[in-house]
């Protein structure tokens, strides 16, 4: 096991650059299962949802090839279309080899996920899709055995906006035949560029980045290159990071305009931003920090991935403020911990109620999950001595090389092995 080491109150200084998405890359891999041929993908961290989305596709009998955020994926020649239990518990986008796989061979059979840290997250969604499609599904063994002739175009219309399932149910729609129209999409920038990429794969699709996107089905699809977004929680978690170190960052961002509302949030908090051209300048050296409500809401509202990061920037503000949370109503395993840092937290449902205070104490505080750990290495970036964060494996799945870019930004912060658990 590995722990960070941190000794906090330093401020930050300097310039750093955020890595490519993890999300928007875990939903372009599977997409190469729909065309026969070397897909390449570039600008993809290297993180560990990545390594296992690459030996989930490996498999699947996808040759890989992944050296200096180049990942290669040759889909020549797939021997089996199972996405077993060992895969799918680590991670649930594994979930997204269920609509390529039904299109492209009629045949898929993936282990339902199960629970999560942070509550149920179930994938009702993405199951209906495919039926909707013309899919017969059945449970077996913890498996979902999907079948189908050719799939169908299908009116699909989501109670909810997923982001997972608007992927499953494009990925489907595009070998599917005939027409489909997907209704109440998600229109978070990691759909719209699989959209976009599906596109350059061959596939006819309308209605792009909107909330309705039109498909008509072809009967094959080729190869492509194709280069990631930058990560916008990354970039707005670093963001966050200078606001809690009262420091002055440079955050070289390519994808600017995909956290318009973070921006509003920072400023609402005396934060001052700027941009030029791919890079975002965020100074707080004199800010005084104001408390900023914030409930999460899909794009372009509050991305629940930044919830974590913005209850522990506010644990510091100058007043209360109430941070909700309505995409995941669970999703507060960091609040224990941050209150082992000296925060005034009150849950109450689905939403903190923060009550400023003047210093954050260090102290050794543990991981629960991806963001939740983000927020308690910025806890301990801010706070006044050594904190310890512990099971930072969780961290892993999604940041790239996090402490050697906060070291290059100055922070005191190591990653050491360590027996504790
Ligand atoms: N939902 C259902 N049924 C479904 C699918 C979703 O009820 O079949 C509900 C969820 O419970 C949730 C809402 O719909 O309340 C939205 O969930 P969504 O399907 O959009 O989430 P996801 O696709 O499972 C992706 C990201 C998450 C991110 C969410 C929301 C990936 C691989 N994961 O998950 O990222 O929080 O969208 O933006 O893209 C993370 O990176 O830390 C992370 C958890």
């Amino acid at each position: 096991m590995e722990k960070f080491i941190i000794h906090g109150g330093k401020k930050l200084s300097g310039s750093v650059k955020v890595s490519g998405a993890k999300n928007s890359a875990l939903v372009l891999m599977p997409a190469s299962l729909l065309n026969n041929g070397k897909n390449t993908f570039t600008n993809v961290p290297e993180v560990n949802d990545i390594f296992t989305m690459k030996k989930l596709l490996a498999h699947i009998g996808a040759e890989t090839e992944f050296e200096n955020n180049n990942l290669i994926l040759d889909t020549s020649r797939i021997t089996s279309q199972e996405a077993p239990y060992e895969h799918v518990k680590k991670m649930r986008a594994s979930i997204y080899v269920l609509g390529p796989l039904l299109a492209k061979y009629g045949y898929a059979k993936v282990s339902l996920p199960g629970g999560c840290a942070w509550g149920p997250r179930p994938i009702n969604l993405h199951l209906e899709a495919m039926k909707k499609f013309g899919a017969q599904l059945d449970l077996e063994e913890g498996y979902i055995i999907a079948k189908s002739k050719r799939l169908h175009g299908a009116k699909i219309i989501f109670d909810i906006s997923s982001v997972g399932a608007t992927g499953n149910a494009l990925m489907a729609a595009v070998l599917a035949k005939g027409t489909t129209l997907i209704s109440n999409a998600a229109i978070e920038p990691e759909v719209t560029l699989l959209a976009e990429s599906l596109k350059k794969m061959g596939a006819k699709i309308n209605g792009i980045g909107t909330k309705t996107i039109e498909i008509e089905g072809v009967d094959e699809l080729h190869p492509i290159e194709c280069e990631n977004i930058d990560d916008r929680i990354e970039a707005g978690t670093l963001m966050i990071a200078a606001a809690m170190t009262k420091s002055k960052i440079e955050v070289k961002y390519r994808n600017i305009n995909h956290l318009d509302i973070l921006y509003d949030k920072l400023k609402e908090s005396g934060v001052n931003i700027a941009f030029s051209e791919n890079t975002v300048y965020v100074d707080a050296e004199s800010t005084a920090v104001k408390p900023v409500d914030v409930a999460t809401a899909v794009y372009p509202g509050f991305p629940t991935d930044l919830q974590a990061q913005w209850l522990a920037y506010m644990t510091l503000a100058e007043g209360n403020s109430q941070v909700t949370d309505r995409i995941y109503f669970d999703r507060f395993k960091h609040v224990p911990e941050l209150r082992r840092l000296g925060a005034k937290i009150n849950l109450i449902e689905n939403t903190a109620m923060v009550q400023g205070v003047s210093k954050l104490k260090g102290a050794k505080v543990m991981s629960t999950d991806l963001r939740a750990s983000a927020s308690l290495v910025l806890g301990g970036l801010a706070a006044e001595g050594k904190t310890e964060v512990l099971r930072i494996y969780h961290l892993d799945r999604g940041y790239e090389k996090i402490e050697e870019k906060l070291q290059a930004l100055n922070a005191d912060i190591v990653r050491v092995k360590t027996e504790e658990y």
